[in-house]
């Protein structure tokens, strides 16, 4: 019985390319900036978000934690919506290691924040107040379902934290499954934005890393930022190497990603006792209720004994996530697990 494993889009092992690539690198020693690979890697990453310069660094929370200590200072107040992964699943690092207070605004539905909301959240000058010095988004956004950011929803929001002298961050560790899911390129996504970060190990398939882009003054603090938290790699040019390849060869494939996670989506609809609205569906995360007769982490761990691995989001919700390792076929196959799972369970629940 072949595993079929939609927790996540992280899984993704690396391609027989980026094995190549990996092997065949050219080295030398990135703190010294001399790593041919990653140079190669950050100006690519640069020019395709439209940024001036971009830093190679282990992870999304390393270069969303790097963006928020190179534009703020301990005690500033950051605004983030309420379901964002920087609150979530960072571990606190903005405020633990940042010295910031996050604020949150709640995240509609569709992972927008509403403008006024975040005006009204905007501190004054006052003495009593903390700054309010940087706006986080999410694009696309994970705890709510891969939803995507239009690129003028994200001018409004990035004009609204200029005209308050406020930066703005985004977590982009989708952005390419945003950028195609829209149809525009992942620049458009990002020019209103001061800083953001995608990601080379979810759905792009590489093994390790995040760059993240900004200006060339941004990038130089946050590359000294990044030595500060022990991220100065040597020859890391075996990550950049599977980097490059990712970023030539599989973002366009990101299509099949958001067909296979509709046809999820809609077999899921089929199933009565599963509440998912398939429309809501723009890339490659779906997120489905139980009913409340039906134990999540029972249900989670059920299926997993039919080999389908799924993940929990909370209370009667679950998160599927679609990706390079599984096809169409693979889908059907989950769906037919996933049945009997339920049906299963409701039946002793009765
Ligand atoms: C939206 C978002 N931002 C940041 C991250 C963190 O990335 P990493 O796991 O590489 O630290 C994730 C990981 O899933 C994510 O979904």
């Amino acid at each position: 019985m072949k595993t079929i494993d939609l927790r996540s889009d992280t899984i993704t092992l690396p391609t027989e390319d980026m094995r190549r690539a990996i092997y065949e690198a050219e080295l030398g020693d990135d703190v010294y900036q001399e790593d041919p690979t990653i140079n190669r890697l950050e100006e690519q990453s640069a020019r395709i978000m439209g940024k001036e310069a971009a830093l190679l660094t282990v992870s999304g929370a390393m270069s969303n934690l790097i963006a928020v200590l190179a534009q703020t200072r301990p005690g500033d107040e950051i605004v983030v919506g309420d379901q964002a992964h920087m609150l979530w699943y960072e571990v606190g690092s903005a405020s633990a290691l940042g010295g910031v207070v996050i604020r949150t605004v709640p995240n509609e539905e569709d992972g927008r924040l509403d403008l006024r909301t975040v005006e009204q959240t905007i501190r004054a000058e006052d003495i009593h107040f903390p700054r309010t010095t940087l706006l986080g988004l999410e694009n696309t956004h994970n705890r709510c379902g891969g939803t995507v950011l239009t690129p003028e929803y994200t001018t409004a929001a990035a004009e609204l934290a200029h005209q308050h002298g406020i930066r703005v961050h985004l977590d982009g560790a989708r952005i390419f499954n945003a950028a195609v899911a829209l149809g525009v390129p992942a620049s458009e996504l990002a020019a209103p934005v001061d800083s953001v970060c995608f990601c080379l190990s979810k759905s792009l398939s590489a093994p390790v890393g995040s760059l993240l882009c900004g200006t060339c003054d941004f990038v130089a603090s946050a590359r000294k930022w990044r030595k500060m938290l022990g991220g100065g790699m040597r020859q890391a040019g075996i990550i950049a190497a599977a980097g490059i390849v990712a970023l030539d060869d599989m973002i366009e494939r990101l299509a099949e990603d958001h067909a296979n996670a509709r046809l999820l989506a809609q077999g899921l609809a089929r199933i009565p006792a599963i509440t998912v609205n398939p429309d809501r569906v723009r890339t490659n995360i779906v997120i489905f209720d139980l009913p409340a007769s039906i134990s999540t982490s029972e249900f989670i761990q059920r299926l997993g004994r039919q080999g389908v691995k799924v993940g929990s989001r909370g209370g009667q919700r679950v998160r599927a996530v679609t990706h390079r390792m599984v096809e169409a076929g693979d889908i059907q196959e989950a769906l037919k697990r996933i049945e009997l799972v339920v049906r299963e369970m409701e039946a002793a629940a009765r």
